[in-house]
């Protein structure tokens, strides 16, 4: 209507001093809220709020658990698998398996026989000469895991075969 030919650089520059605007408000917010969030990388720490949506635990019949592993262990173990313990970059977080790592719900074992002291041993010193996958997998995912997390990330993988 009025021919503003400055329209477009007019816009351009309202809509920079809302990013800086946007920016501002951003970098002043903090200590109001979403500093809640732990990272992941406890990996001593039970249960993770958030994971129970995807949660495969859910259907997990503890009658199955080997002797002396307990239900905390198993959900540790998810933690640690998911976490800290790295397993999820290449088993992935359901453990289906993919390029770099078999699936560990099925049961069809490739290194081991499935049962939970094989595992653990697995875990323990790793898959240097992978039979169906191109990479190692190093003594304990390359992680400084210890013997206590060892075994709940291996009871983990045990019940994955067995929900
Ligand atoms: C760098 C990728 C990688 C990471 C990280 C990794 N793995 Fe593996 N995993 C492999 C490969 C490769 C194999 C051997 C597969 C083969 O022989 O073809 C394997 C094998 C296994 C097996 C035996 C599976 C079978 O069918 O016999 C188990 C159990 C296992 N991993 C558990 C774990 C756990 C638990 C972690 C975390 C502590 C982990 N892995 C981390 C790559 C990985």
């Amino acid at each position: 209507m009025t021919g503003n030919k400055g329209h477009g650089p007019l816009c351009h520059a309202t809509l920079a001093a809302a990013l800086i605007a946007v920016a501002a408000c951003g970098g002043g917010d903090s200590g109001l809220g979403g500093s809640e969030e732990a990272p992941d990388a406890d990996m001593n720490q039970a249960s993770t709020p958030g994971t129970e949506a995807v949660d495969p635990l859910a259907g997990m019949d503890p009658a199955l658990l080997p002797e002396g592993v307990t239900v905390a262990m198993v959900e540790q173990g998810r933690d640690l698998f998911n976490g800290g313990g790295i397993c999820y970059t290449c088993h992935t977080i359901e453990a289906t398996g993919g390029p770099l790592a078999p699936d560990l719900t099925d049961d069809t074992w490739i290194n081991v026989d499935g049962e939970y002291l094989s595992i653990i041993e697995l875990v323990k010193t790793g898959v240097s000469q992978p039979i169906e996958h191109p990479g190692a997998m190093l003594p304990r995912a390359g992680m400084p895991l210890t013997d206590e997390q060892v075994e709940a990330v291996a009871a983990y993988a045990y019940m994955l075969s067995r929900l």
